[in-house]
């Protein structure tokens, strides 16, 4: 049976015990159950230095090494669940350990605090959802650069203020979102540089008189130092906030492209049909199919701009160093992490199952003016001033809303009644695949440019993968 003072932490200077309500509010076991494994690691990590810096024996070191042992294969195969009557995981475990070995478990929290311990485990548990994440995103950047590829002929209407705009093509289109999400990669890779120092020794706030050996610590957990500061090292969550910031920016991302997935489905545009796996009915009209998935995604932006508000809340004014407004950083960590990794996913999935239609596509371009901008150019490679170009060239087009006609019903005379440098050519001029073609410039939307484009993008998703491996395996 075990005693009070070891089903929780702390209790020798209270007569009474916290109010069932109080207890209820402040237990964290239901979202800290999750850093389980990282207990255990940073538990077994603590107890080796401790039997090599003489704090245990060597006898006592490995008794509680295999103890923790035992507790990991005891929860992994569903054994043993730390349950809800503790505190939190810490205190789970520890008591958990106190069952199998007795009082020699209570050695194990010598010279370290559960403030350290957390701000450690938590870093440990980022790390590795890091992988996920970073791998779901590689891979939502390569489906986005085969589908370029496959599309670096593929004529659309570009847009600005949702007008008309220039002729661009897909392929130039998929790869302006796929740079996004290369950013989003490689402020994962930099947020993760800086989490990567260890906190372990910090204790309460204050380090500790022990001989704790932090560089040992550090090296064993895969942090690449000890944290400088102790008080810094219990107090930051700095790392948190980054990580939440670069979800939130995440996932706006996803939802713009999320957003253009919808409306380019609607018969309106009609440039795109999701798959049936990713489109749901109505219960009441029989003709509908409806982009939840994609407006799902939209929507859940939503969670992740709010939890990474909340923890810039959560911070502020917070005085250092450890305070208990920290525990609640895990939550929304937790659940901000559950739902931009899915919808990463689910975004790659759709994209690849949609059927692009393309016909569609270059049909909108019919008749929408958007290449009235190369008969400006044409002028102006005549020698006319570029203003004065666009203002003839506007006058063309109102001739021709008035006249109900579009630039493909120009002919050589009409435009030679605005201006004398029109020669036959210039009708040429307006054809969307020449304006698309003549953009051959780095950057730009001709099938060559947007071929080099994605060689690029490979060679930087090449080096931020190098640096996250650096992060994620440092051995
Ligand atoms: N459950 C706590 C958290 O997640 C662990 C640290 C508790 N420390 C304390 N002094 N109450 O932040």
């Amino acid at each position: 049976m075990l005693t009070p003072e070891v089903r929780k932490m702390w209790g020798g200077r209270f007569e009474g015990s916290l109010s069932p309500e109080a207890q209820a509010y402040s237990f964290s076991l239901q979202h800290d159950v999750r850093l389980w494994k990282q207990e255990l690691q940073a538990s077994a990590a603590h107890a080796r230095m401790m039997g090599i810096t003489g704090m245990l024996s060597p006898h006592e070191a490995n008794r509680i090494v295999d103890a923790l042992l035992e507790i990991h294969a005891e929860i992994e195969e569903g054994e043993w669940l730390p349950l809800e009557e503790y505190e939190d995981i810490h205190t789970a475990i520890e008591a958990r350990l106190y069952e199998k070995i007795g009082a020699l478990a209570g050695k194990l929290h010598t010279g370290r605090s559960r403030n350290d311990l957390v701000a450690t485990e938590v870093r440990m548990w980022l790390r590795e959802r890091t992988t996920n994440l970073a791998r779901a995103l590689l891979e939502l950047c390569q489906r986005l650069m085969q589908l370029a590829e496959q599309h670096t002929e593929t004529l659309m209407p570009g847009l600005t203020h949702q007008q008309h705009a220039q002729p661009v093509t897909l392929g130039h289109h998929l790869m302006a979102h796929c740079w996004a999400f290369i950013r989003d990669l490689s402020r994962l890779a930099h947020a993760g540089d800086r989490m990567n120092l260890c906190p372990l020794g910090a204790g309460a706030l204050a380090g500790t008189s022990f001989p704790i050996d932090r560089e040992l610590l550090a090296a064993e957990l895969g942090f690449a130092m000890p944290a400088p500061n102790s008080i810094d090292a219990v107090a930051d969550r700095d790392f948190v906030a980054e990580y939440l910031f670069v979800c939130a920016l995440l996932m706006v991302h996803l939802s713009r492209l999320a957003q253009e997935l919808i409306l380019w489905s609607t018969p309106e545009y009609g440039y795109v049909e999701l798959s049936d796996e990713h489109t749901t009915g109505s219960s009441l009209m029989p003709q509908k199919k409806n982009p939840d998935i994609a407006e799902l995604i939209r929507g859940r932006s939503a969670l992740a701009i709010g939890n990474l508000t909340s923890i810039l809340a959560l911070l502020k004014g917070l005085p250092l160093a450890y305070n208990r407004d920290l525990q609640d950083d895990k939550p929304l960590l937790f659940a901000t992490l559950d739902t931009v990794v899915p919808s990463i996913r689910l975004m790659s999935e759709m994209l690849e199952k949609a059927h692009w239609r393309v016909e569609r596509m270059r049909a909108a371009l019919r008749g929408d003016f958007s290449t009235a901008t190369e008969l400006a150019d044409y002028l102006v490679r005549k020698g006319v001033p570029f203003r004065e170009a666009h203002q003839i060239v506007g006058q063309i087009v109102r001739e021709c809303i008035q006249r109900g006609i579009t630039l493909e019903d120009l002919t050589v005379e009409m435009l030679q009644r605005h201006h004398g440098r029109f020669e036959a050519d210039a009708l040429e001029a307006i054809d969307p695949e020449r304006a698309v073609c003549a953009r051959s410039l780095l950057g730009g939307t001709a099938p060559e440019a947007v071929l080099k484009q994605i060689e690029q993008a490979k060679s930087w998703l090449g080096v931020i993968e190098h640096q996250l491996n650096e992060l994620l395996n440092p051995n």
